[in-house]
């Protein structure tokens, strides 16, 4: 049986869209199978044997070279330098006070661990720990982990270390080394109860559901979330007086917010680090996939169902809608406005909306970073033109049913001048 097409009564598609992106969500958890941990240290991907090529290990050469020297702050760390030299905007911080991490005995409530970051690269900060932890994002290898010690009495370097994997590669983080944001219940103490936990957390994860163990400033509305509480009382009050410890903009009555160098732990910031970690994650698995598939028998094909569920990742066709506006930084909003390609017209993937969804122009600005180009060709290829059909297609199983016809002519345009390589629509390809 076919399918009404979308536009013809507008009610009736956005219904049809709307019980499809349900049972779709529903399997969406398992990303097609894709979760098992994949042979990353064997020959084709070789993650332990190859070096890096990221935004760390080319700060490490102009280090070694002398390009670069690192100067510390008046209180002796190279926190503030590294952020500088990686282009990481400070504003970008987030706070989580959960005892999830390596460092875990350091962390808690009074004493959270800060983490920074660009598309390029990530940096974890516990206060009163030498050890500043980094993963960069790899274009050929995914996440890459680096530790640098600041009390080092030589001149303090970046290590890479794979132990980190032992965390950083498992279904969580669709079985390759990548990027963890995670929300469960702690206690008074930053002691977690892995029974609460949901993860991975990304643009799909109804906000009641997030921020488990991680600070949260900014304004939400009546939009609840588990951000800022800590211990039973605090989750029991949360039942009776939803918010009580919503839309905060001043943490002090838990942190000494002068430990850190901004006194947020930004809602915006934690919502584009959600989309962006588990959409960097998911190219890193297809990358993998790819260069053994091709290995093995010269194609893709077998990546199909993979690839459409890609396409419904970067164009949100799940995203849990905002019933209220949200407000966080204007500093980190700016930085990361400011950045990436613009069409035309001006329009940049990276505008945010806030208001019904996180982006004005729903379709992910990761597919113009690196990694993505760095795809194999077929892969990349094959992905492009699957998007381009889906806003082209009128069947309400598409993955861009949930956009309406006008915005996706504007996502197209951003597209074909902002993505090199995205199919031209046939129209302009001719000159129209
Ligand atoms: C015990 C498990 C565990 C180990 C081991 C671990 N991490 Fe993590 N890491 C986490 C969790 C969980 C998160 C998510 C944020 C949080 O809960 O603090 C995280 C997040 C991060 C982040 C934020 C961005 C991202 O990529 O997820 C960085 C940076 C990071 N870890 C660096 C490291 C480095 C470097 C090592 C090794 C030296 C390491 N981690 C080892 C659990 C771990």
């Amino acid at each position: 049986m076919t399918m009404p097409p979308c536009t013809l009564t507008p009610d009736i598609a956005v219904m049809a869209c709307v019980a499809q992106a349900i049972l779709m969500t529903a399997h969406a958890s398992d990303f097609q199978g894709s979760t098992h941990l994949m042979p990353f240290d064997e020959d084709v991907i070789g993650y332990g044997k190859t070096p890096g090529t990221n935004a760390i290990s080319s700060l490490k050469a102009r280090i070694d070279s002398g390009a670069v020297r690192l100067s510390r702050d008046p209180a002796g760390s190279l926190l503030p330098a590294i952020l500088r030299e990686l282009h990481v905007p400070v504003a970008s911080q987030v706070l989580a006070f959960s005892k999830t991490s390596f460092q875990r005995e350091r962390i808690g409530p009074a004493n959270p661990r800060a983490l920074y970051f660009s598309d390029t690269v990530y940096v974890g900060h516990v206060p009163g720990s030498p050890i500043l932890e980094f993963t960069a994002v790899d274009a050929f290898l995914g996440a890459v982990f680096y530790t640098l010690d600041e009390s080092a009495p030589q001149r303090p370097t970046f290590v890479r270390t794979d132990q980190c994997t032992e965390c950083h590669a498992s279904a969580r983080t669709m079985g390759v080394p990548g990027h963890l944001v995670r929300s469960l219940e702690a206690d008074e103490s930053g002691a977690v109860d892995l029974l609460t936990a949901v993860d991975p957390v990304n643009h799909r994860t109804p906000l009641a559901d997030r921020w488990g163990g991680w600070y949260v400033t900014g304004q939400h509305g009546d939009q609840t979330h588990r951000g800022n509480l800590m211990g039973r009382e605090a989750f029991a009050l949360q039942k009776t007086r939803p918010n009580h410890s919503g839309n905060v903009t001043n943490l002090s009555r838990w942190i000494e917010p002068s430990k850190y160098p901004v006194p947020t732990s930004d809602i915006v910031a934690l919502m584009v680090l959600e989309h962006q970690q588990h959409g960097q994650n998911f190219i890193t698995r297809l990358g993998y996939e790819a260069r053994l598939q091709l290995a093995a028998y010269g194609h893709v094909q077998h990546l199909r169902p993979q690839i459409d569920a890609f396409v419904r990742y970067v164009l949100f066709s799940d995203e849990a809608p905002l019933t209220a506006p949200i407000a966080g930084s204007p500093d980190f909003r700016k930085a990361f406005e400011s950045c990436g390609p613009r069409d035309k017209k001006g329009r940049s993937l990276r505008q945010l909306d806030l208001r019904q969804r996180l982006f004005a122009h729903p379709c992910s600005f990761l597919l113009q970073g690196e990694p993505f180009a760095a795809l194999p060709q077929p892969l990349r290829q094959r992905i492009l033109e699957r998007i381009g059909a889906a806003l082209d297609s009128h069947d309400p199983a598409s993955s861009a049913c949930h956009i309406p016809p006008a915005e996706r002519a504007v996502l197209r345009e951003i597209l074909v001048d902002t993505v090199p390589g995205f199919p031209v629509p046939r129209a302009r390809a001719g000159g129209a």
